[in-house]
């Protein structure tokens, strides 16, 4: 099992498409392990994007992040993290494939509607710079069994 760290990003929630984004990583198989609306405060997107300093975008996609609320979720499954990129879709909007999130919900390059961690590394990195240990729930769906096949002890 992979726990990922999804942001939602301003312009989703401006465009109130949260709902929409959510859904298809619900309906993918995906659990929610946790989730936070907040703003991001300026020291804190620095911290998540410090890979990107000094890079000509570096400026703008700071401001950006910040400047409105965001979706902040933990999302739980095998290959999480993969899978998730994938649904993604390509960083920008202009290319992304149609059938992934940024492919068929947006046009823009840098408004790119989501953030997912890309390796385990980074995962672990992002989940502790958003969340408290006790915010990540563990806890059995209902529906798991039929998610995965467990039939041999693990999920497959
Ligand atoms: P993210 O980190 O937001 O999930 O996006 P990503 O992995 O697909 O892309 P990454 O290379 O990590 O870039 C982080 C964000 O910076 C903006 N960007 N602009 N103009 C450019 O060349 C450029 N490259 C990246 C995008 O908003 C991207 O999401
Ligand atoms: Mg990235």
């Amino acid at each position: 099992m992979q726990t990922t760290l999804i942001i939602l990003k301003p312009d989703t929630l401006q465009r109130a498409l949260a709902g929409r984004v959510i859904t298809r990583f619900e309906e993918k198989g995906l659990q929610i392990v946790a989730t936070k609306l907040m703003r991001i405060p300026a020291d804190l997107a620095a911290k998540h994007y410090e890979s990107h300093k000094g890079k000509p975008f570096y400026d703008g996609l700071v401001s950006f992040m910040t400047s409105q609320p965001v979706l902040v979720l933990a999302l739980r499954g095998v290959n999480a993290i993969d899978i998730s990129r994938k649904m993604m879709g390509a960083t920008f909007g202009s290319k992304a494939e149609p059938g992934t999130i940024r492919g068929d919900f947006g046009m823009s390059n840098s408004f790119n509607l989501i953030h997912g961690s890309d390796s385990p590394e980074a995962a672990q990195r992002e989940l502790g710079l958003f969340f408290n240990k006790e915010d990540i729930l563990d806890y059995d769906r209902h529906i798991d069994r039929w998610v995965y096949d467990q039939r041999s002890g693990t999920p497959e």
